[in-house]
């Protein structure tokens, strides 16, 4: 995942080179991880020649709430924070899976943590972007003794900077101890989410996933995955407390993410995950999913945006061939 040196940020209100988009090391949220960030995602559809982002207006909803949390302002709508990474991906022209990282940060350059009288301002890059997994057919995980940051500590709902220290702790002790990822619990014992993405797990025919109460960060794919497994599935999500033993015992278990997209679990501290192999109502949501982020799916375009216009301007020749005749 390596930036393109061409390729351009939206940084201080302009679009520039990537390489010019830079923070001071006195900069207020480097060295106290004060901002907060997006991870939104692009899929490019070779057919249309057109590249779709996922949910784009929902993801700078909940920067704003982030925003909100840290004392963080911006001169910007939600509308115009869409526009602008629009306008960054129609100048970057990717033609593959794409990845779109905005940030909004104070700016003072000063010592001491306090958020007040403290600007911000608000920066984008992307890059391209693949599998999160690279390809694996489904995970095998530990339960972190790492434990998830406690709402009154670092809210987790908040994509805050330094609450991803938690994040790269338990996931570097996961994959030291040769796990592909882990979950993680809150304080009370209760299951959380794994270290960047939501969990749901199948009971009994039943799809269940961790309470927004349960410190976790209230995934676009998590409210998206219940829409469709509703829509699709006819099985609607019960949103309860989980305990690590019913992990044990589950007939299914799946993360979701915007960078982990739809990923089955196969196996938990060591224990097979049903009978070890991705289960069908993991299949069925992912591959659902997918061809719904890749604009397959009519139905879902009203979760598109598209970048390109390419099904518009078809449209548009075609009616200006037809009035010519
Ligand atoms: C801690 C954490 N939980 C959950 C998620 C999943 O959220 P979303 O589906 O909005 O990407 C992410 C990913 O960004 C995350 O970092």
């Amino acid at each position: 995942m390596e930036t393109d040196k061409k390729s351009l940020a939206y940084f201080k209100g302009n679009f520039v080179p990537i390489e010019d988009a830079n923070i001071n090391i006195m900069n207020h949220s480097f060295m106290y991880g004060t901002a907060v960030f997006e991870g939104i995602r692009a899929y490019w559809n070779a057919n249309e020649e057109e590249l779709y982002v996922f949910r784009l207006r929902e993801h700078f909803e909940r920067m704003v709430d982030s925003m909100k949390i840290m004392y963080l302002e911006t001169k910007y709508s939600v509308d115009e924070l869409c526009n602008i990474t629009v306008e960054l991906l129609r100048r970057n022209a990717p033609t593959t899976d794409t990845y779109i990282r905005p940030a909004a940060y104070k700016t003072a350059h000063r010592v001491g943590p306090s958020l007040d009288n403290n600007p911000s301002d608000i920066c984008m890059f992307t890059v391209p972007f693949g599998d999160y997994f690279h390809g694996a057919e489904g995970l095998k995980v530990q339960i972190s003794s790492w434990r998830r940051v406690e709402d009154n500590a670092i809210p987790a709902r908040a994509k805050i900077v330094g609450a991803y220290a938690n994040t790269a702790l338990a996931k570097t002790d996961a994959v030291m101890a040769g796990f592909d990822e882990c979950i993680v619990l809150s304080e009370n014992g209760h299951v959380s989410e794994g270290s960047a993405m939501n969990i749901f797990m199948v009971k009994r025919g039943q799809l269940i996933t961790t309470p927004t109460t349960e410190n976790i960060l209230e995934g676009i794919t998590r409210g998206s995955i219940m829409e469709l497994a509703e829509e699709e599935l006819g099985m609607s999500t019960v949103s309860r407390t989980i305990d690590r033993s019913e992990l044990y015992t589950a007939d299914e278990l799946f993360f979701c993410g915007t960078g982990a997209q739809i990923a089955p679990i196969i196996e938990i501290d060591k224990r097979k995950v049903g009978n070890g192999r991705a289960g069908s109502v993991s299949n069925q949501i992912k591959d659902t999913y997918i061809s719904i982020c890749r604009g397959e799916k009519q139905k879902y375009h009203k979760w598109l945006t598209p970048v390109n216009g390419t099904a518009a301007k078809k449209s548009e020749a075609k009616a200006e061939a037809t009035s010519k005749r």
